[in-house]
């Protein structure tokens, strides 16, 4: 997504401290947030051409309305002005508008087709793959005495299980996590020409890789998500266009791979950066679930998303024009003082973590959400269990991902002294 505003100043207040590109507004996220639900809970960015939603409330009543809320365009809006990437688009499949960029009643199809495979129980059937692949992982460099935990673990981590749930050999791996950064790079604000450019080739490598993949399985069906895209049907509905399955086969891996990378590598630096969070989690790893949950509220790896007014609207105090975008800043509304008490600290044991909005909600909540919880959680059984001594490495600090509404790390030094 591009800056549409041509540039027209930062604004005033609130709006003049939110620039989510800038390193420094990273480090002071939690402020900006109360200033906003204070001062201005809805305000507008000129800088980025995009009204900000933050408190609990007006996100709610914004999800709870997707027929004055519209989800389609509202990621590709600088696509539409882009001829050269719009042609290097139409060489592939181009963009099909399913599942999180689509409205009701289009939008009920695509879910009902891919629900089934991601309910709680056919997840946690994935349970001991999912433990076996955390511990291969911990094999691979327990030894070692330090790592950078986003590579050596975060990362591979939901690749390897999102692969599994694909059907796609584990040696393409290292082209998924191309083609994931890639995807997930597409959606950042004030890409330069040239790169939107490699990022849409990147798009069209992708389909044809898939659809190659789709090919051998019209030959050849097997056990895997891949064949049930194949035969998907909804009683009454037309079966999936390659377009449409090759658009949700997309979605699954830009939405399922980096935001569970950045929940482990937030959660770790969450545990760590307080000793005492990390040693009571050693000591009683039932609060692992919760802990998830609690690290979700607190630093969401999804900031906020977007809708496009299809009317005008008021909201929490503002008048928004037919057609303006609108970003949910579910971070926001997770510290929203409202909804959630002393919002601002960690609290392990709260009663009410997962009532957090990291996961969105309404029609377009995260069909992975069981899949992120369950992958989380055993991260930090495996971890603690394996390497309780965990610790950050002094002289070389997390390294944050810049991005517009993505939040983890790039890089986290991690060191342990006893070998497990
Ligand atoms: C910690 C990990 C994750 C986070 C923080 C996250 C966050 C989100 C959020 C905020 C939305 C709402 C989108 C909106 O507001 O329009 C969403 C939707 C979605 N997520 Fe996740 N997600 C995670 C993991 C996953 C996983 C593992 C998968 C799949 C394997 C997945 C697949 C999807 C899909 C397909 C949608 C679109 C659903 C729809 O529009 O009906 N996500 N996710």
């Amino acid at each position: 997504m591009s800056n549409t505003s041509g540039g027209s100043g930062h604004g005033t207040g609130v709006a003049a401290r939110y620039n989510p590109l800038d390193p420094e507004y990273g480090k002071h996220l939690h402020e900006v947030f109360t200033a906003a639900h204070r001062e201005a809970p809805v305000f507008f960015s000129p800088l980025y051409n995009v009204w900000v939603v933050t408190r609990y409330d007006d996100i709610w009543t914004v999800l709870r309305d997707p027929v004055r809320f519209s989800s389609t365009l509202s990621t590709n809006v600088a696509e539409k002005e882009n001829r050269e990437v719009l042609d290097i688009l139409k060489s592939g499949w181009g963009q099909v508008s399913t599942l999180v960029t689509c409205d009701p009643p289009a939008h009920n199809r695509y879910r009902g087709l891919i629900n089934k495979a991601f309910t709680p129980r056919r997840v946690n059937e994935r349970e001991a793959f999912i433990r076996a692949t955390a511990n291969r992982l911990i094999d691979a460099f327990i030894d070692d005495g330090e790592t950078d935990l986003m590579w050596s673990f975060a990362y591979p981590l939901p690749m390897t299980v999102i692969a599994d749930i694909l059907g796609v050999a584990d040696d393409d791996l290292d082209r998924f996590k191309k083609w994931t950064d890639d995807l997930v790079e597409r959606l950042s604000f004030d890409l330069p020409h040239a790169r939107q450019v490699e990022l849409a080739h990147s798009v069209v490598e992708f389909q044809r890789y898939f659809d190659g993949l789709l090919k051998q399985r019209e030959e050849s069906p097997r056990d895997d998500m891949l064949t049930d895209l194949l035969n998907a049907r909804l009683e009454g509905e037309a079966p999936l266009n390659r377009g449409e399955m090759l658009s949700m086969i997309q979605q699954l891996l830009v939405a399922g791979n980096e935001t569970t990378t950045a929940l482990i590598g937030n959660m770790v630096s969450l545990l760590l950066s307080n000793r005492e969070r990390w040693e009571a989690l050693c000591a009683d790893i039932s609060l692992a679930a919760n802990t998830v949950e609690e690290a979700l509220r607190m630093e969401a790896p999804v900031q906020g998303l977007f809708r496009v007014t299809t009317q005008e609207v008021e909201l929490g105090g503002a008048k928004i024009p037919e057609g303006a975008q609108l970003q949910l800043l579910y971070a926001a509304g997770n510290v929203d003082e409202s909804e959630f008490e002393k919002a601002r600290e960690f609290d392990m044991k709260r009663p009410n973590s997962a009532a957090h909005l990291a996961f969105g909600g309404g029609v377009h909540f995260c069909l992975g959400a069981s899949l992120a919880r369950l992958e989380a959680r055993i991260a930090l059984e495996t971890l603690t269990e394996r390497i309780p001594d965990l610790d950050f490495v002094e002289d070389r600090p997390p390294q944050r991902v810049a991005h517009f509404f993505m939040r983890g790390f790039q890089h986290l030094p991690v060191r342990w002294g006893a070998k497990g």
